[in-house]
């Protein structure tokens, strides 16, 4: 049976009081109390789809670091069905889950499940995802979110010219016929990524540098329902056909996730773009992406994708470890954000990691060297 730690229930302010004075939780009903041997806890963690491989790599870093430690983990995906995703909860509590890392489909889905868990004390880690309209997300483990929207805008700009990779301002002027991409509305960190993009790109739409020749600027037109890349790449397809077929070229796409990308350059190939950013007479046009998903990054080597923002996979799963650890040791796992990620309810405390933008010639110092990816798999675009 599960040894409910007893922690979850607690105010985070008692919490605090507690930990620092070196005292242990308050035992739940029945529980261990507020520390218990890795060996004798089992961790759910639900992760949100099988089909994106970022999600793929995230369930096993986790799991296999939290073996590492000695705990009993119960992985399962939701195949981005929000019913799936709330039975595999209700399951993993009914089994006797002691802590939950949560990487959610719809953010705001969950309200009755994290009830659940706050009643039986079972500490909810919010991975990757915030996890909205519930108090019961006790920490939350994720990236810098607004500038990875900052640094895919900044990569769309060194791909189109208007600034170099440092950051300085590049020898193109535009203007560019540019369009815009965003995420799941449900997800959270769609509104993150958009909003710190447009903080980069809204100037230079008003100075006619750019020019979103479809005039859907707003989130909710160019959102993609599930982060689905057939969606995109419908979407595409349908600016190429509206809105670019007087002649006229799209130079490039904001995209917010490796997948979209894909879609969006499958449909830009189909209406003869391309091959690649150096084909002439009619390049490929720049487009973005997130994750570094090794489809994406072979393309990127190709010079057909311009960039993609990798977010270190095993990094988030090790703060999810940590965040997991302080939990059954009955202490509050350290944020280093404690003011950005108001879930609608409460400020949810938060440690975050920092992004780093991929192109080609970085390929090799960012993602081979430190091991993520090999040369091989990049030559084939497969992971093995
Ligand atoms: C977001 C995540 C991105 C990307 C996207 C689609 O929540 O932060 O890195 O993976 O989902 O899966």
């Amino acid at each position: 049976m599960s040894k409910r730690l007893g922690f979850a229930a607690l105010s985070a302010s008692l919490a605090l009081t507690l930990a620092a004075c070196g005292g242990e939780g308050a035992g739940g009903s029945g529980g261990a109390g507020s520390s218990a041997a890795a060996e004798d806890l089992t961790i759910g963690v639900s992760m949100p789809t099988q089909t994106s491989e970022r999600w793929i790599n995230d369930g096993n870093s986790v799991k296999q670091q939290l073996e590492d430690k000695g705990y009993t983990v119960d992985l399962q995906y939701a195949n981005d069905d929000i019913p799936t995703q709330s039975q595999q909860i209700d399951q993993m509590i009914t089994e006797g889950a002691d802590i939950l890392v949560i990487a959610a489909i719809d953010g705001t889905a969950l309200s009755g499940q994290l009830e659940t868990a706050a009643s039986n004390d079972i500490p909810v880690i919010s991975y990757d995802r915030l996890i909205r309209d519930s108090a019961n997300v006790d920490f939350y483990v994720s990236f810098d979110n607004f500038a990875v929207g900052q640094a895919q805008a900044n990569a769309l700009l060194t791909g189109l010219g208007i600034k170099n990779e440092d950051g300085s301002a590049g020898s193109a002027t535009g203007p560019f016929n540019i369009e815009l991409f965003a995420g799941s509305l449900d997800d959270n960190n769609t509104h993150f990524f958009f909003d710190g993009a447009m903080d980069v790109l809204q100037p230079l739409i008003d100075d006619g540098t750019l020019v979103v020749k479809s005039g859907q600027t707003d989130i909710e037109q160019v959102a993609i329902l599930r982060w689905q890349q057939e969606t995109a790449q419908k979407r595409m397809e349908d600016l190429l056909t509206g809105t670019y077929n007087d002649g006229s070229k799209v130079n490039g796409v904001l995209s917010p996730y490796d997948g979209l990308s894909r879609g969006i350059i499958t449909a830009l190939t189909n209406a003869g773009y391309g091959p690649t950013l150096s084909s002439q007479p009619n390049p490929m046009a720049v487009v973005t992406g997130q994750d570094a998903e090794i489809a994406s990054v072979k393309l990127i080597n190709d010079g057909v994708q311009s960039s993609t923002i990798f977010k270190d996979t095993r990094k988030l799963a090790e703060q999810a470890v940590i965040a997991a650890q302080a939990f059954a040791e009955g202490n509050q796992p350290e944020a280093n954000n404690t003011d950005t990620y108001d879930n609608g309810v409460k400020v949810v405390p938060s440690y975050l990691l920092p992004v780093q933008t991929v192109y080609k010639d970085n390929i090799q110092s960012v993602l081979i060297d430190s091991g993520y990816w090999t040369a091989d798999e990049v030559a084939k675009g497969q992971s093995d």
